[in-house]
C-alpha cells in the first residue's frame, strides 16, 4: 500500500480519488483536517475497501513512526503542508512547524521503516515530496525558465519553509540512501481548491458580485496546471522517477493574473451574465509584500525521461473549473463559513484599493 498526506486538501483529494479509479493498490490518508482539509472533498471514496484514512497530524512524530511500523507501506506521497503564501506572511511559525518539522518526522519515520526492509524492498521504497515552484524565487522577464538545477532563493515564508523541507529530503538522500524524489510543480487550478488562492477566490466573489483583489498592477506571470495533469505526473515520477533526483512540472500556460481574472470574467459573463461585465469588479490592492514577479518552468527532463506532457488547456480547464464552482455551490458555502470570513476581513479590508 501507499501513504498519502494531505489527502483531503486540493490537491491530495485530487491524487487520492484519481488513484482509487486507476489502481487497485490501497492507500492510507493522513491527514489533520486544518482550514484547508475537507473530509467531503472525499465523498466519493467513502466505502472504497482501498480507501484508509487516519485523522493524524505529520507533527506528531509518535504517531507518524507508529503508521510507518504497523501499515509498512512501500511509498509515500507527501502533500500535507500549509500551503498559502499570503497566510506564511500574516503568521508564518506554522510554515515552519509543519512544512519543515512534519516533513523531517515523516522522513525519520520512513527510513526506520526501511531500516527494517529486505534489500530488494527497501531499494523500491519512495518516498515522493511534493514541492513547488516558489523555491526558486522570481525570474527577471528575460531570464530562462527554472530547470531543476536552478539556484534556490526563496522570497516568503512559505517557499522558504518549502525549500527547507526540500533540503531535508536531499540530506536523507544523500546521508541515509532513502530513495526520495522531489517534485517542483508551478501554479495548480482545478475543482475543490480553497477560495483563498486567485482563480477560486476571484469565481467566488463574481459570482457574489464583490470586488476581485488584484495585487499591485496585475502583471506578474504564473504557469497554470491542471491540477489533473499534476497527478499523472505524480504517478508517473512514482512510477519511474530515478530516486535522488527532482522533476520540474509545469503547465505550458503561462499567463499575467491580469489576463486569468479577465479570462474568468469573460467565461461568467457567458455562463452566468450581470447587468454589467464583471470584468467591472476588478480592483487593484496593495500588493503582497515580497511578491514574486515571474515564474516560469522548464519540463523537458519529465518529458524527456518519462516521456509527460500536460494535456489540458488552460482555455478548457477554467471553462471545466468555472462550471464546477457553478455546480457545487454547497461545497463552496460549507468551506466559507467562520474561519475563511475571518481570513478575508483581516486580508482584504485592510488592503486599500490602489
Ligand atoms: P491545501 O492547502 O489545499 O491542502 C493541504 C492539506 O494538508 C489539507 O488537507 C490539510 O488539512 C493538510 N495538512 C495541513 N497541515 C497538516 C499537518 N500538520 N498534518 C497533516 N495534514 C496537514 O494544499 P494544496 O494546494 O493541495 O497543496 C498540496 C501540496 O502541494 C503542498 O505541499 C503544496 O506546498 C504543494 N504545491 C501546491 C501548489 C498549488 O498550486 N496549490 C503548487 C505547487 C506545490
Ligand atoms: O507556484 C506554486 C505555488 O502556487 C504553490 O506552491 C502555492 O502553494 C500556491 O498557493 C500558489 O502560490 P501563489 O502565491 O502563486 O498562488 P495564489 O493563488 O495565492 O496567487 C496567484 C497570483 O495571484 C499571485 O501572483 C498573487 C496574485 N493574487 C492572489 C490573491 C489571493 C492576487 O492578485 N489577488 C489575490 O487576492
Amino acid at each position: 500500500m501507499i501513504f498519502v498526506t494531505g489527502g483531503c486538501g486540493f490537491i491530495g483529494s485530487c491524487f487520492v480519488l484519481d488513484w482509487l479509479r486507476d489502481q487497485q493498490e490501497p492507500l492510507l490518508n493522513i491527514d489533520a483536517l486544518t482550514y484547508a482539509g475537507h473530509p467531503g472533498n472525499l465523498e466519493a471514496a467513502a466505502g472504497n475497501p482501498n480507501y484508509h484514512f487516519v485523522h493524524g497530524d505529520i507533527r506528531d512524530k509518535s504517531l507518524m513512526r507508529d503508521l510507518f511500523q504497523q501499515w509498512k507501506p512501500r511509498a509515500i506521497v507527501h502533500f500535507a503542508a500549509e500551503s498559502h503564501v499570503d497566510r506564511s506572511i500574516a503568521a508564518p511559525s506554522a510554515f515552519v512547524d509543519t512544512n519543515v518539522t512534519g516533513t523531517v518526522n515523516l522522513l525519520q519515520a520512513a527510513q526506520e521503516l526501511v531500516q527494517t526492509l529486505p534489500p530488494e524492498e527497501a531499494h523500491a521504497f519512495r518516498f515522493l515530496n511534493v514541492s513547488t515552484d516558489e523555491v526558486f524565487g522570481s525570474l527577471e522577464p528575460t531570464d530562462a525558465a527554472f530547470s531543476e538545477a536552478h539556484r534556490y532563493q526563496p522570497n516568503s515564508p512559505y517557499s522558504a519553509s518549502k525549500a527547507s523541507a526540500d533540503h531535508f529530503v536531499r540530506a536523507w538522500w544523500h546521508t541515509y540512501q532513502l530513495p526520495t524524489i522531489t517534485t517542483n510543480c508551478s501554479n495548480n487550478y482545478g475543482p475543490r481548491q480553497f477560495p483563498e488562492k486567485l482563480i477560486p477566490l476571484v469565481i467566488h466573489n463574481a459570482l457574489r458580485g464583490q470586488p476581485l483583489p488584484v495585487y499591485g498592477d496585475g502583471m506578474q506571470v504564473r504557469d497554470w496546471l491542471h491540477v489533473s495533469d499534476h497527478c499523472s505526473a505524480l504517478r508517473a515520477v512514482l512510477a519511474q522517477g530515478r530516486p535522488g533526483e527532482t522533476y520540474n512540472i509545469g503547465g505550458r500556460s503561462v499567463m499575467t493574473n491580469l489576463d486569468v481574472v479577465r479570462g474568468i470574467c469573460a467565461m461568467l459573463d457567458e455562463l452566468r451574465p450581470r447587468a454589467t461585465p464583471h470584468a467591472g469588479l476588478i480592483t487593484h490592492v496593495t500588493d503582497r509584500r515580497g511578491h514574486d514577479r515571474r515564474y516560469a518552468i522548464d519540463d523537458s527532463r519529465l518529458a524527456a525521461e518519462l516521456g509527460w506532457q500536460p494535456k489540458m488547456r488552460f482555455a478548457d480547464g477554467i471553462r471545466q473549473t468555472v462550471q464546477w464552482y457553478l455546480d457545487n455551490s454547497a461545497w463552496v458555502e460549507s468551506v466559507t463559513s467562520g474561519s475563511y470570513r475571518q481570513w478575508v476581513e483581516q486580508q482584504y479590508h485592510s488592503r486599500a484599493a490602489r
